[in-house]
């Protein structure tokens, strides 16, 4: 119903019709930085541009034209036409707004039902979970979530790297030294000591990758031990990462990792023969991109192994006839962009038009000072490890705050897990991020368990006030500019997500609602909400709002929000 920035707009549109249409003109929309310059401003440069006129002329032919209850004051300020709200009124429109919508408030139909895929988390198996596919798994979620508040729906698919030529390795590793009842107990950490062994062993036995070469043979021709035993290291690693899954409370809708193509893989490369598109180099197949300015597409070895790309090949087309998706995504990390490149461009070649609607989601590295991690050099961090700690310090905290907590270890389960989510999705995507424990669980400044924390705050509150039901304001007074701050940050809420929507982005959100928390805590400290006098209700009603849209904020990055903590 409301939206201040949207009404604005569509009143402007009424004049500005000819050259601007809603959308854009709520695109240039500002926030003055001084509440003394109003709280919308609308600049006039780029209508001015159009009609090559002043833009200081335009903004008073303007706001001579604006005629709304909506509005207190209008004033020109250069080439700025300068609204201040009816606080009272937009105040009541907006808590009521969030009052009887709860948690849909904010939520939009974009989407129109349409379906979004998303290609997220991906670890490989028998590999430790690293931090990049913590990023994919975290990103993804919100994302999706995100999607699902806008309309979509959002189809998560986690493409496990379970295939290729190290499988083989593996296999004739464990055939040399594995021992079964240390794969069933620690499998992962088992699994990469014997990865390690092999190619330790190999530098001064070569017969060892030929047996590796072998193996994986065996496993392509489905020979039955080398098929149980890559469905067994399978299993325990998926053990170990649906641990992290639960953990994390993030459910897939598909597992459908490499393996799932291995009979989808001949179509693939008939495709391309069909079209024309193979070359032969080096004696191996590669579709050449030279138009697209990208390196060839390698598409087959000359062993006859089919690769990565191919399988990525194989998965969109699945994608496409299974799901009909209209956007289909791909959160991996930056170091990847290329492959989705060269992805897109034969599909492109191959003539889909829906080929455009694959985009690669990336994002930058988790850096250990300053460095990538190396599985190699044992600078691997198990995430698991880290959930643990993180746990456990927020455990303590509850401990040393309030002890006579009911729930403590659920509640330590949701902030400590929610800190790590919240530290990865606080920053830009594409950014680098320094992974450091104690950044990660920091629980006071810009963090998770500080909004978390600032919820329950807002919640005990609404537990002292005791109401049954929360009246919907009539007509409140504003006092205090705390309390303005505050609604102009609720209704703000809708263009957030939309602005995360378009440009796959949670960061938004989540400094939104550190923003929204900071502003409740600002409030809190200048104002009595719970004296007895006659805009009581009306305080109560403010809380009650800003905590369903923390909840919900907090919510669309995958977060829980304790009401007690
Ligand atoms: N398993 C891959 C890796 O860890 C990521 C897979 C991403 N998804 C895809 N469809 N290629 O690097």
């Amino acid at each position: 119903m409301m939206n201040v920035k949207n009404n604005f707009a569509k009143i402007l549109w009424e004049q500005l019709k000819d050259d601007l249409d809603v959308q854009e003109i709520e695109g240039l929309i500002e926030k003055p930085k001084h509440t003394d310059f109003g709280d919308l401003a609308f600049p006039c440069f780029s209508l001015a541009a159009k009609r090559k006129m002043a833009p200081q002329k335009i903004a008073e032919q303007i706001s001579k034209n604006i005629n709304s209850s909506l509005f207190e004051k209008i004033e020109v300020v250069g080439p700025y036409v300068n609204v201040f709200l009816n606080k009272s009124q937009v105040f009541t429109t907006i808590i009521s707004e969030i009052l009887s919508k709860k948690e849909s408030y904010g939520s939009n139909n974009i989407g129109k039902g349409e379906v979004v895929t998303i290609d997220m988390s991906s670890p490989n198996i028998a590999k430790p979970f690293s931090m990049g596919h913590l990023r994919s798994t975290v990103i993804g979620n919100a994302i999706a979530l995100i999607h699902a508040k806008c309309g979509f729906k959002p189809i998560k698919i986690n493409h496990l790297g379970d295939w290729g030529t190290q499988f083989g390795k593996l296999i004739a590793a464990y055939k040399h030294w594995g021992v079964e009842e240390k794969v069933k107990q620690k499998t992962i950490q088992e699994l990469l000591a014997l990865y390690v062994k092999f190619h330790e062993e190999a530098e001064n036995n070569k017969q060892l990758e030929v047996e590796g070469r072998e193996w994986f043979k065996q496993l392509e021709d489905g020979h039955e031990e080398a098929t149980s035993l890559w469905s067994w290291f399978r299993e325990e690693s998926l053990k170990e990462f649906n641990r992290i899954y639960e953990m994390l409370n993030i459910q897939f809708d598909s597992t459908a990792g490499e393996a799932f193509y291995n009979d989808k893989m001949e179509s693939v490369v008939e495709l391309l023969e069909n079209k024309e598109l193979l070359t032969e180099s080096d004696s191996a197949k590669v579709v050449l991109l030279e138009d697209e300015q990208l390196p060839p597409c390698l598409i087959k070895k000359s062993d006859g192994a089919t690769l990565y790309a191919t399988r990525d090949l194989a998965a969109a087309l699945y994608r496409q006839q299974t799901y009909q998706f209209a956007k289909s995504l791909y959160v991996v990390g930056n170091e990847q962009t290329l492959h989705f490149k060269q992805l897109k461009a034969v599909l492109q070649k191959l003539e889909y038009d829906w080929a455009s609607n694959l985009h690669h989601i990336g994002f930058g590295m988790m850096l250990k000072d300053g460095k990538k991690m190396s599985t190699r050099k044992g600078e691997v961090v198990f995430l698991e490890d880290v959930l643990r700690e993180s746990i456990s310090l927020a455990q303590d905290n509850i401990e040393k705050k309030n002890p006579t907590l009911e729930n403590k270890s659920q509640v330590a389960h949701m902030v400590g897990v929610g800190a790590i989510v919240f530290h990865d999705l606080k920053n830009y995507r594409m950014n680098d991020i320094d992974f450091s424990l104690e950044d990660i669980t920091r629980f006071e400044g810009e963090t998770g368990p500080y909004v978390q924390y600032t919820n329950a705050r807002a919640c005990s509150i609404l537990r002292k006030a005791n109401r049954e039901t929360i009246q919907t304001p009539t007509l409140f007074t504003l006092r205090h500019d705390s309390e303005w701050e505050l609604v102009m940050l609720l209704l703000e809420f809708p263009t957030v997500i939309q602005h995360a929507l378009q440009k796959y982005d949670p960061s938004l959100v989540a400094k939104f609602i550190v923003d929204l928390a900071q502003a409740f805590n600002k409030y809190y400290g200048e104002v009595k909400i719970l004296s007895d006098d006659e805009q009581k209700e009306e305080r109560i009603a403010l809380v009650a709002a800003t905590s369903t849209v923390l909840t919900e904020g907090l919510r669309l990055l995958g977060m829980k929000a304790p009401i007690q903590m």
